[in-house]
């Protein structure tokens, strides 16, 4: 068995060949894909606005900044993601609010999320993670109540539904990431959503240096970024789009097969809530609290299998120790465990059936 990474994105020739039609035209930067891909997000989720930008952090930097988001403002994140969604709190100068996970579905548990809000929260970012929609209205409803700005980080969930409506759509922005592990990708890219056509106007300065046009003259009104999205990635990722729901419904078959094949003795499945669908980003189990992930790792690694482990418990990680320094066993058992006994398995486009089988089988056989 050749090796199998843990993810590869799958780039057909005409993907390339938009590509090179774009770079033989020489609009790089401002060129029609960046419109056609923010057209296309509308399209896919129903929102009235998007703003294609650098990567899935800047979009939730600029969320951030548009919603006015500052230093003394507490912001709530779950204790498990990948670090930019709380890393972005910080770079604002606001503080994030850890809450700990539900361990079956790996989201913020929407329960404790109330017992954190205090009188200078102004804002959620709940995370849609490893591609399943979290209880979004169950968080929506919380927001309401206390007046909180929300930012969905849908980064890998891009196709996912909530009582059928796309994740992005329910907070007042929604950002997604187009990095190589998500269902599509433009290398690096993001791309944020709104209903509001306030904050999208004011997205659409901020990624450019702040840059408006006031009577026809151009002129300076914030102090902006170049958070732009190339023309060649735009047309790199466009011509994916069209793929997306074929793509998830294949992943959902391997997920079908892992479920079946995979021995649960010494380790939990993901699990799929009512009303949510899951587009497998990540398939993520969590192992036995005796089972030694990084041996495992390793071993699964000699027999040609990439993995690793899923997220990050957040405040777990160096920097938000020496800040905060946490008891994370005490406040966040849930993240800390899956952080520290997860494991994300191979599913994407360019792996087979019969390859998840292999992997299922050796994990079943090394995890005895
Ligand atoms: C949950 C989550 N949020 C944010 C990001 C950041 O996206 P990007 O890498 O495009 O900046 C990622 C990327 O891995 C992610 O998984």
């Amino acid at each position: 068995m050749d090796f199998i990474p843990l993810a590869k994105p799958n780039i057909l020739d005409s993907d390339i060949n938009l590509v090179v039609d774009v770079l033989r035209s020489g609009m790089l930067v401002q060129g029609k894909y960046v419109s056609e891909l923010e057209n296309s997000f509308c399209q896919l989720t129903n929102a009235k606005y998007a703003s294609a930008l650098s990567n899935g952090t800047a979009t939730m930097h600029l969320a951030l900044i548009a919603l006015g988001i500052k230093k003394g403002d507490e912001v709530i994140v779950p204790a498990l993601s990948y670090i930019a969604t709380a890393n972005v709190v910080e770079l604002v100068g606001a503080t994030p609010i850890f809450v700990d996970i539900d361990i079956r579905t790996f989201n913020i548990d929407e329960t404790k999320i109330e017992s954190a809000i205090t009188k200078n929260t102004k804002a959620i970012i709940p995370v849609h993670e490893f591609g399943l929609a979290c209880n979004i209205e169950a968080i929506m409803l919380i927001a309401k109540k206390h007046n909180l700005f929300v930012i969905e980080d849908a980064a890998c969930a891009l196709g996912a539904l909530y009582k059928s409506k796309h994740v992005g759509t329910f907070g007042d922005f929604g950002s997604f990431s187009l990095h190589p592990r998500k269902a599509i990708s433009s290398g690096e890219g993001g791309v944020l959503i709104s209903n509001n056509e306030e904050y999208d106007k004011k997205i659409k300065i901020l990624r450019n240096h702040g840059t408006e046009f006031i009577d026809g003259k151009m002129d300076f009104t914030e102090f902006g970024f170049n958070y732009r999205m190339t023309d060649f990635q735009a047309a790199l990722v466009f011509s994916q789009m069209d793929r997306l729901n074929q793509s998830i419904r294949y992943k959902n078959d391997l997920a079908a097969v892992y479920f079946q094949e995979l021995n649960t003795e010494k380790l939990q499945l993901p699990f799929i809530p009512e009303f949510t669908t899951h587009t497998w980003q990540t398939f993520h189990v969590v192992l036995e609290n005796t089972v030694n992930r990084d041996n495992l790792i390793a071993k699964l690694k000699e027999n040609n299998i990439g993995v690793n482990y899923g997220a990050q418990c957040i405040p777990f990680m160096k920097v938000y120790q020496n800040k905060y320094g946490f008891d994370c066993e005490k406040l966040f058992p849930n993240a800390l465990r899956a952080y520290q006994q997860g494991l994300a398995l191979p599913i994407y486009e360019l792996v087979t059936t019969e390859q998840i089988k292999y992997i299922s089988t050796t994990l079943n056989k090394l995890n005895e």
